[in-house]
């Protein structure tokens, strides 16, 4: 395909103008972001593990949305489809999930990531406090995050969704069934998903009470216990 048909399928792709060159530098771009933005939760989670014997965060996963979905998002938020409205506007391009152990451990390693020198607060949204009314908890936060290229630096946005594992397991078949095309919902069905979901925050704060038992009833009963990094709840 030469460049001229590469451009125009891209066009067909993503639906207003952008060059295949534009396209590849935003890939690079996002990539670079959420490369940045993974590499620094692992170091605060590696450290975080020394002090404190366990790992605060399960898993990490990402993506880059899709310049499908970039379009239908403009289209349904009625920005007009171009270059720089996307850049300026749609701010979950480079997308990343971060699964924790308990709900303390959101509220530590997102305080410890913003508080870093180069890391910008765009936006933040907590679910955990204020949940859906479906009951969907997360916390979700907006970063800008530079990227150094040859010839300049750019600032560029990285949606970061952090939630336990009882939230993640929630969300991600929640998703599911809420996708599933040749099934409607009923009210019934999804007053029992919004009561399950809070059944599992039940869990979180349970299970995040009997690690704090445990931890205080080994750190007293050892004369050699090793300092544990303080955790607290409060939103970052
Ligand atoms: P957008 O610009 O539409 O992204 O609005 P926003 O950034 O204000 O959206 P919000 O922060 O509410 O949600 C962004 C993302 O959170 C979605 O793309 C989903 O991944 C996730 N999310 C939000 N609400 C729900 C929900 O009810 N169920 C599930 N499973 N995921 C949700
Ligand atoms: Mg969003």
């Amino acid at each position: 395909m030469d460049k001229e048909s590469q451009i125009s399928a891209q066009n067909d792709t993503i639906g207003f103008p952008i060059s295949f060159q534009e396209l590849r530098e935003v890939h690079i771009l996002y990539t670079c972001a959420i490369r940045e933005i993974c590499a620094k939760l692992e170091n605060l989670s590696q450290e975080f593990e020394l002090y404190n014997d366990r790992n605060p965060i399960q898993h990490i996963k990402h993506r880059l949305k899709t310049p499908e979905s970039i379009r239908n998002k403009m289209m349904r938020k009625q920005i007009p489809l171009e270059f720089g409205m996307m850049q300026r506007e749609i701010l979950d391009i480079a997308g990343v999930r971060v699964i924790c152990s308990y709900v303390e451990d959101i509220y530590k390693i997102s305080r410890l990531l913003i508080r870093q020198d180069d890391i910008s607060l765009i936006k933040k949204k907590d679910y955990i406090v204020s949940p859906k009314p479906n009951g969907y908890r997360s916390y979700h936060i907006t970063v800008g995050i530079p990227v150094y290229l040859s010839k300049e630096t750019k600032v560029v946005p990285v949606e970061i969704q952090m939630r336990t594992l009882a939230m993640d397991f929630w969300a991600s078949l929640e998703h599911q069934l809420r996708y599933k095309p040749e099934m409607e919902i009923s009210d019934s069905v999804r007053q029992r998903l919004t009561s399950l979901a809070g059944d599992m925050f039940k869990a979180d704060v349970e299970i995040q009470q009997i690690y704090q038992e445990i931890v205080y009833a080994a750190s007293s009963s050892s004369a050699h216990s090793r300092a544990v990094i303080p955790l607290d709840n409060t939103p970052a």
